[in-house]
C-alpha cells in the first residue's frame, strides 16, 4: 500500500515538474502567438470591407484602399512605393493591414494612434485618395446600398465617423492565426531542424530584441541603421519627421514579422526586393555583422514558418 501511494506520489510529482517546465517555457518565449479567435462586430466589419475596397472613395475613382494593400499580396503592396490617385507616386512602401490591428501605434512613424486615427490619413492624402468628408458623406447618400447598411449598423443616415468605425472593425478582423510557428508554440505542431534553427539564431544574434511580442514587431520604435549607418532621406516617415530631434532620423515603427514572406519588397523604401536581402541588410546594418549562407537559408526557413490562415472574413466575403 505505502509503496503504491509512493508511486502515486512521485508520478505526481513528476507531472508538476513538467507542468511546470511547460508553462516556464511558455512564459519565457519572447513571441506570443495570436489568438485563435479574436471577437469583432460582424456587421461593422462588412460594411468596412465594402468601403475598403470601393474605389469611388477616392477624387478620381481609381483607388480604392485595396489598391494599396492587396489581400492576394499579404495585405501589402507589391510595389515599392504605391501609388494614389491620377497616377501620383508615393514616397513609402505601404505595410501590411493583416494583423495591424496589434500594433501599438499605425504608420512608419506611428503617427495615428489607432487604426480609426489611421483610417482618416489615406482617405484625405492628397496622393493617395484625396477626399473631403463632405464629399464621401454625399456619396453614401446617393448610393441605396450604402444608406441600407449604415442604417442597419449604426441606425442613422451614413456618416465619415462611422466609416472610419466599419473600416477599422474590418481591419481588426483582418487577422491570421494559426501559422506553424504558432503551432509550435502552443505545442501543437514541430518546425523542421532547419526552421528550429532559424529561430535560435534569431534570437541568438539578437533579432529577437526589436522584432518580439505579438506581432513579432509592432511594438517599438528602432533606428534603421542603427550600428552601421542607413542612408536618410528628407521625405522619410521616420520619427524625426515628428519630433524634430536629430537622433530620430530613420527611426521607425518596427514592422510585424508576420507573413513576411508574402510582403515583398520590404523597408520603409521598398529598397530590399528578397527576404534574404532584407535579412543580410537588417544583420548588416543593425547588428553590425554579415550572415553567412547558411544562416541566411535557416532565418528564412523560421520567417516562411510566420505565414497565417488567410482571414477568415476574407473567405466569408468570397475573396
Ligand atoms: C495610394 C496607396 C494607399 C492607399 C489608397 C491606402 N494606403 Fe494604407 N498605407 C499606404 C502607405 C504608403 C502606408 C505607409 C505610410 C506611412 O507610414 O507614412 C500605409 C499605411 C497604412 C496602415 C498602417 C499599417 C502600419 O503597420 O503602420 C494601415 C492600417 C492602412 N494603411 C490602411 C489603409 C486604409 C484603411 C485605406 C483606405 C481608407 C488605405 N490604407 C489606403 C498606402 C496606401
Ligand atoms: C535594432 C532593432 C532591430 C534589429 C536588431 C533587427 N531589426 Fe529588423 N527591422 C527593424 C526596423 C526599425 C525595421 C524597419 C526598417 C525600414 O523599413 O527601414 C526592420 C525591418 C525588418 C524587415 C523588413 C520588414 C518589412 O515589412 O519591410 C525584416 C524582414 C526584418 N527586419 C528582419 C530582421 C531580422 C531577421 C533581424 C535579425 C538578423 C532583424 N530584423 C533585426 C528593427 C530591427
Amino acid at each position: 500500500m505505502d509503496i503504491m501511494k509512493k508511486m502515486i506520489m512521485r508520478g505526481l510529482a513528476v507531472w508538476l515538474v513538467w507542468i511546470g517546465f511547460c508553462v516556464a517555457v511558455q512564459a519565457s518565449e519572447p513571441i506570443r502567438p495570436i489568438p485563435r479567435k479574436l471577437p469583432y462586430n460582424k456587421s461593422k466589419a462588412e460594411l468596412g470591407y465594402w468601403l475598403f475596397i470601393d474605389p469611388s472613395l477616392s477624387s478620381d475613382g481609381s483607388v480604392a484602399c485595396v489598391s494599396c494593400h492587396s489581400f492576394g499580396h499579404g495585405g501589402a503592396d507589391p510595389r515599392p512605393v504605391s501609388v494614389g490617385v491620377h497616377g501620383k507616386k508615393g514616397y513609402v512602401n505601404a505595410p501590411t493591414v493583416y494583423n495591424s490591428y496589434f500594433n501599438f501605434r499605425q504608420f512608419w512613424n506611428g503617427r495615428a494612434k489607432d487604426l480609426k486615427d489611421q483610417a482618416n490619413g489615406p482617405l484625405h492624402n492628397p496622393i493617395e485618395m484625396a477626399m473631403k468628408p463632405k464629399m464621401i458623406e454625399a456619396y453614401f447618400q446617393k448610393s441605396e446600398k450604402y444608406r441600407r447598411l449604415f442604417k442597419k449598423v449604426y441606425g442613422r443616415a451614413p456618416r465619415y465617423t462611422d466609416a472610419l468605425d466599419a473600416i477599422a472593425e474590418f481591419e481588426k478582423a483582418l487577422y491570421t492565426p494559426n501559422c506553424r510557428f504558432d503551432l509550435y508554440l502552443r505545442g501543437e505542431g514541430e518546425l523542421s531542424i532547419k526552421e528550429k534553427r532559424g529561430y535560435d539564431l534569431f534570437k541568438t544574434v539578437g533579432c529577437i530584441t526589436c522584432h518580439n511580442g505579438i506581432n513579432i514587431g509592432g511594438n517599438s520604435y528602432q533606428k534603421m541603421g542603427l550600428i552601421v549607418p542607413y542612408p536618410w532621406s528628407e521625405s522619410s516617415p521616420d520619427r524625426f519627421d515628428i519630433t524634430k530631434n536629430p537622433m530620430d532620423k530613420n527611426v521607425f515603427k518596427v514592422p510585424t514579422l508576420r507573413n513576411i514572406a508574402l510582403t515583398a519588397p520590404y523597408f520603409h523604401d521598398g529598397s530590399a526586393k528578397t527576404l534574404k536581402e532584407a535579412l543580410q541588410k537588417m544583420a548588416y546594418h543593425n547588428l553590425g555583422f554579415e550572415l553567412d549562407q547558411d544562416e541566411i537559408e535557416a532565418l528564412e526557413a523560421f520567417l516562411e514558418t510566420l505565414t497565417g490562415e488567410k482571414p477568415a472574413i476574407l473567405k466569408e466575403m468570397g475573396m
